[in-house]
């Protein structure tokens, strides 16, 4: 385990029913935390918490909450208060891609992809935030992507959403170091998971070059190294760390134009 921890120690995973999610739920079982699984799909959770406490022999604890609604953040740290876990690790995993563009998207869908890639994310970290500083020990992974790198897609929020995501990593990481927390925003590119069935863009994915697939694995092993190594960006993969720092010279008019006419689930 990391850095002498006991294993009482709670680690609370969002989007823990499948994919990246499901791999950090296995990672730090097998580290011997105790876990708190989210997501809607409960008997997923169900059973993989069965699978984690009988593998490993740690706690689990399963809640069903969807986080695109506003009350869910309160809700979950309720639920935890209640089972007496205090929160040592947080990864905000939970997310989704629309494929609907801004304007034909219906408004109650563009808020809830806010709330929950934006709001809850930051809501679950200001709420751990006080009993890890108060232990003076806390390990913050955020999901954010390689898109966070790249021009927007047209019409869409996901680059945004996930640009968000990586400068409050850091600027929170600043903030929170001294206490003992590190803050890491983990920039997977694409990544073999559910996640391009929930967005309705399987075939497209499936033509992509397989130099540019990560298993989540791989994903979790480098994001986890790099949280407790203090790194507060992690872009997992060789191919990605290139292609993010290939996009970094490209005047800002030449990412728009790239951005409007480039598009490989269009
Ligand atoms: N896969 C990629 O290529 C890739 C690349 C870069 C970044 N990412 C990011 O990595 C994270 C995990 O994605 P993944 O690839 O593992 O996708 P995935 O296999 O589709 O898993 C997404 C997880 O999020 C949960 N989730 C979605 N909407 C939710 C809601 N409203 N409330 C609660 N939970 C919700 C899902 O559970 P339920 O459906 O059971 O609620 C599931 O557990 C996301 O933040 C994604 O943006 C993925």
């Amino acid at each position: 385990m990391t850095d002498d921890i006991t294993p009482t120690r709670t680690a609370l995973v969002t989007g823990a029913s499948a994919g990246i999610g499901a791999s950090f739920a296995r990672h730090l079982a097998a580290e011997g935390f105790g876990l708190l699984l989210v997501a809607r799909r409960a008997e997923r959770l169900t059973a993989l918490a069965d699978e984690l406490g009988q593998a490993h022999g740690v706690p689990v604890h399963v809640y069903a909450a969807d986080l695109s609604d506003p009350a869910a953040p309160a809700d979950v740290m309720a639920f935890a208060e209640t089972h007496d876990l205090t929160i040592d690790v947080l990864i905000n995993n939970a997310g989704m891609a629309a494929s609907t563009s801004f304007s034909d998207a219906t408004w109650p869908a563009l808020a809830g992809e806010l709330q929950l890639m934006v709001i809850a994310v930051t809501e679950l970290t200001h709420r751990v935030i006080p009993g890890m500083k108060a232990r003076r020990w806390g390990r913050i992974v955020n999901l954010s992507s390689l898109a966070a790198f790249s021009p927007p897609g047209s019409g869409l929020l996901y680059t945004g959403i996930k640009s968000y995501v990586l400068n409050m990593s850091q600027a929170l990481d600043m903030e929170l170091k001294p206490d003992g927390i590190h803050v890491t925003a983990l920039c997977p590119g694409f990544t073999h998971s559910e996640f391009h069935d929930a967005m309705g863009t399987r075939d497209a994915a499936d033509r992509l070059p397989s130099i540019l697939w990560q298993q989540p694995d791989a994903v979790v092993r480098e994001g986890w190294a790099a949280v407790n190594k203090g790194k507060p960006i992690c872009v997992p993969g060789r191919v990605n760390k290139i292609l993010s720092n290939a996009f970094r010279p490209v005047p800002y008019g030449a990412q728009y134009v790239l951005g409007r006419t480039f598009n490989p689930f269009a």
